[in-house]
């Protein structure tokens, strides 16, 4: 670990008030930080395997990633599928992702039923920069590439500069293969990779329950790290938080940011899971230029106030430890 890497580790632990931490069952208590939002991708000397059930996916580590509902989604919040289990391989300059998750009934794509939906994941790749996109699709001029898979429908690349702005991306073209196991879905989504890529995060839906296209969930960004290449660039900037979330959390009753990203308020995006999808550094961002950004599917009523650093980083802090 970097000297300043483990700097930003002791800030973010400071901020932790612990008889919090110690009050809380284990799990609950800030079990992940953005520090280790950290996706390991083992090497191979060969294109890594398709199929999922293929003995070489036992070489890579598996990483549990939890998904959050996307709050924002047009269709409303909610999604079936809770965590998910990731192992990737990197070799002969292609990338293999394999996903294990459960599903007690395979959804196939199926053209002529307008009512029925299919299982599906999709796999964002947001490029080697100083700060992460927008994680529901990217922002303009923070690009994502995205790899979609649907049951029964195969895969296919795109690329968006925000939602509603997907477009095939003919350079990235993933191959996909999926088995059912015992308990739900195997897949291993294939694709060129180049070590510019910092950070991938998945998605999830679950056809039988979700329907909607709006309602999956969603992880937080991860940053790929490989053995001997550090791919995925330098995010401690955007890991940093110095802040107190106690201070955090009356500083947004006080400011009355409630009132439009409250439970029963629909001016703003719900918060309820910002520590789960988001990273400090787009936190600090959304508070603090709210113009730069607007998330899709609302007004730009967020007012900019005038808060120092320290008040934003406190509520960065609050924010990060609603999950
Ligand atoms: C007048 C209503 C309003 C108030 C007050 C308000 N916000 Fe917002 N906020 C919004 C809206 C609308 C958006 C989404 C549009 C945008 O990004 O500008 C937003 C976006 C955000 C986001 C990004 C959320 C996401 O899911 O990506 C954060 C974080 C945020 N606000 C925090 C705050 C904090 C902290 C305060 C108090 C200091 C606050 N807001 C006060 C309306 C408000």
């Amino acid at each position: 670990m970097s000297r300043s890497r483990a700097a930003a580790r002791a800030r973010w632990a400071r901020g932790l008030p612990a008889l919090l931490a110690l009050a809380l069952p284990p799990g609950l208590a800030w079990a992940e930080t953005p520090m280790d939002r950290h996706l390991p991708v083992a090497l191979t000397q060969t294109a890594p395997p398709l199929d999922p059930l293929d003995p070489a996916w036992d070489a890579a580590p598996a990483t549990t990633i939890g998904l959050f509902p996307q709050a924002t989604a047009p269709d409303g919040p909610g999604g079936a599928v809770l965590d998910l289990e990731a192992r990737l391989l990197w070799g002969d300059g292609r990338l293999a992702l394999r996903l294990a998750w459960p599903d007690a009934t395979a959804d196939l794509v199926d053209t002529r039923a307008t009512h029925r939906f299919a299982d599906a994941a999709a796999v964002q790749l947001a490029p080697a920069a100083p700060t992460l996109p927008y994680v529901g699709m990217g922002e303009p001029g923070r690009p994502v590439a995205i790899w979609l898979w649907r049951a029964g429908g195969g895969a296919e690349g795109l690329s968006a500069q925000g939602f509603g702005s997907l477009t095939n991306d003919p350079g990235s073209q993933p191959e996909a293969k999926a088995r059912r196991t015992a308990t739900g879905w195997a897949l291993v989504l294939r694709g060129p990779f180049s070590p510019e890529v910092a950070a991938l995060a998945v998605a999830a839906w679950n056809g039988s329950e979700d329907g909607r296209a709006g309602r999956k969930r969603l992880s937080a960004w991860r940053r790929l790290e490989s053995p001997g290449a550090e791919a995925g660039g330098d995010l401690s900037a955007e890991a940093e938080t110095a802040g107190d979330p106690a201070r955090g959390e009356q500083l947004f009753a006080r400011h009355g940011c409630g009132a439009c990203h409250g439970p029963d308020a629909s001016q703003g995006p719900k918060l309820t899971h910002a520590g789960g999808i988001h990273w400090p550094g787009y936190l600090r961002r959304a508070i603090a230029e709210p113009e730069a950004f607007r998330v899709p599917g609302f007004t730009a009523v967020m007012p900019a106030l005038p808060l120092s650093r320290e008040d934003t980083d406190d509520l960065v802090a609050y924010l990060m430890s609603l999950r």
